[in-house]
């Protein structure tokens, strides 16, 4: 088959740009090599008019995740993609976590034999451990950026991981086959975008619901740096939601997790 100046060949670009003929609002390109997916898409956003723009890496040198952490990203195994996504007064900014996440986890699920979650604000977990984080980043006033960094065949991950990663690989039996789950995944990213952008996310926001770890459960909220005890009901862009009725703006909880309060 012939290699195309990226770890994806010419034939693999060619069926993933074929995934996305439904909608030809979005451009994606390859490269072989970067520092950060993210940083790609931000030059390139200086120098020409690029929203959905979606840019893919083999390798990055420099992969960052939330909180001042790095992303590995050695290549030929995982997934590492870049959206450029226009600022919309049609849908909220803070529903692209929730629907980048809710894409991500309804193509993953397919193509694993154990329950996958996700974990508020940017995490897909299996019981294994984390396979994928999303990073979303805004560039001037009109355009966020979305990456997204998906474990897929990798098998053996740094010391200071082990035990908290994983892969979709090590979740199933199966040979995985990363251009299959990247064109799902480019497939239902660009139909929920599109959806949000046309104003309708009702779904999108029961679809990430229903993926969410601790729904129903005693959860601890750290909102201003106070403590909040609770059954999580749910979370939307307006903030999460208590089952008592209480509700925090999703810019004021910096901490959700398992209640371990006696009470
Ligand atoms: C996290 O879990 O902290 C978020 C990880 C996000 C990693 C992706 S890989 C593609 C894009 N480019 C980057 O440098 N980071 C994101």
């Amino acid at each position: 088959m012939a290699q195309g100046p990226s770890g994806y060949s010419l034939d693999q670009q060619a069926e993933l740009r074929e995934a996305l003929s439904d909608h030809p609002e979005w451009k994606l390109l390859f490269v072989e090599e970067t520092t950060s997916t993210q940083d790609e898409v931000r030059n390139r956003l200086r120098s020409t008019e690029a929203d959905h723009l979606c840019i893919v890496a083999d390798r990055q040198t420099a992969g960052r995740g939330r909180q001042g952490r790095s992303w590995i990203q050695p290549g030929g195994e995982d997934i590492a993609l870049s959206l450029s996504c226009p600022v919309s007064d049609r849908y909220p900014a803070l529903l692209l976590p929730l629907l980048i996440s809710a894409a991500l986890h309804e193509v993953c699920r397919d193509f694993v034999d154990t329950p996958l979650h996700l974990k508020w604000p940017n995490d897909l977990l299996s019981p294994q451990g984390k396979v994928a984080g999303i990073l979303i980043e805004g560039q001037g006033p009109d355009t966020w950026i979305a990456g997204i960094g998906l474990n897929v065949g990798s098998t053996e991950f740094p010391p200071e991981l082990e035990g908290s990663a994983t892969s979709l690989s090590l979740l199933t039996d199966h040979a995985l086959d990363r251009v299959s789950i990247l064109g799902e995944l480019l497939q239902v990213l660009a139909r929920d975008l599109g959806d949000a952008e046309a104003g309708r996310y009702d779904e999108i926001i029961h679809r990430f619901n229903t993926a969410l770890a601790l729904a129903g459960e005693a959860v601890t909220l750290t909102v201003r740096d106070e403590p909040i005890h609770g059954t999580l009901d749910r979370i939307t862009p307006a903030g999460v939601e208590l089952r008592d009725g209480l509700s925090f703006p999703l810019g004021e909880v910096t901490a959700l997790c398992t209640d371990t309060a006696d009470r």
